[in-house]
């Protein structure tokens, strides 16, 4: 049973999820179907992923209440613009098939562009949120000084931070700014996209366990309180990766893990404060 957190406007988020970052469009529908029969009800996508309406079929095939799910999708880097921004919220819920969506993000913060302007970006997902279209809203990449324009300038704090942690990265700065806030953590690139699956310290804490490396990490990250959704197109990995409920690390295989940290060596993904990366289309 996935437990779930209770977020700051009184949602309740599964902790874990499935990943669709990478997943090609045409086998999207396939590869969600597959992971709601293992039991996953959380599914993270985004419209740079350009696969929202593979995820919408698969949740309308289950044959499951809409109910059941928990989607989350993040607004394009294309579309930070209000306008832009409401029209791309529009197609979002059309692509996904739904009338609602449970969590919508700003996916990055995008400080050098947009004259910097992410605030009228939030505002306008504040919008979403008043008309009910969108249950919670949220950011991603959001660092503690992005954060605070928001805390000084706008009315709602974000319900979740979507940010890098492994352990390789663990981030835990930027982790306590969040948690001070009351903001929910959730920790995207997880296994560091299978990067530290052959360290030596988690492949002995896996051997201990009987655990594969994939499950003690994730478990690590569950004990940390963060959330989590693994991405992959290999059943038998996406089976595996939802079956950390049944054991538990104890404080000094936690420890170890948190000490594997690179501190910003150990990034697989951009830094927020850089990236500028906008789709053509
Ligand atoms: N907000 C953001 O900017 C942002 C950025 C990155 C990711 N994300 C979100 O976070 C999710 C997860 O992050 P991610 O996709 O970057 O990386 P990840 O989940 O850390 O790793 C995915 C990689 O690990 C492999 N893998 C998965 N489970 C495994 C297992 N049990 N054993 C061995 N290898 C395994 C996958 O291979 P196969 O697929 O080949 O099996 C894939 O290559 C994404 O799907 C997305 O939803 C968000």
């Amino acid at each position: 049973m996935v437990p779930g957190i209770t977020l700051n406007d009184g949602r309740t988020i599964p902790q874990l999820g499935f990943g669709v970052f990478q997943v090609p469009p045409p086998d999207t529908r396939a590869a969600t179907a597959k992971a709601i029969e293992i039991g996953y009800r959380h599914i993270d996508t985004a419209e740079m992923y350009r696969n929202e309406k593979g995820v919408g079929e698969a949740i309308a095939a289950s044959g499951l209440d809409r109910g059941e799910f928990f989607v989350t999708s993040k607004l394009s880097n294309a579309a930070h613009l209000p306008d832009d921004a409401r029209r791309a919220f529009d197609k979002t819920l059309s692509e996904l098939g739904t009338d609602y969506i449970d969590l919508f993000l700003i996916h990055w913060p995008l400080p050098t562009l947009y004259d910097g302007d992410f605030v009228q970006t939030w505002r306008t997902l504040e919008e979403f949120r008043k008309d009910g279209r969108a249950r919670s809203i949220g950011v991603s990449n959001f660092t503690p000084v992005h954060l605070q324009r928001l805390f000084d300038e706008t009315d709602t704090v974000p319900a979740v931070n979507q940010i890098e942690i492994h352990p390789y990265f663990v981030n835990d700065e930027f982790r306590a700014f969040n948690q001070k806030h009351g903001i929910a953590v959730e920790a995207y690139s997880p296994i560091a996209q299978g990067e530290v699956l052959d360290d030596p310290a988690i492949t002995e804490i896996a051997g201990r366990a009987g655990k594969t490396p994939a499950q003690v990490v994730l478990r690590w990250h569950i004990q940390r309180g963060d959330i989590v959704f693994p991405k992959s197109k290999t059943e038998a990995r996406v089976r595996e990766n939802f079956e950390i409920f049944d054991f538990e690390l104890d404080e000094a295989s936690m420890a170890a893990i948190t000490s594997l940290d690179r501190g910003e060596k150990g990034r697989t993904g951009g830094n927020p404060d850089t990236v500028d990366f906008v789709p053509k289309d």
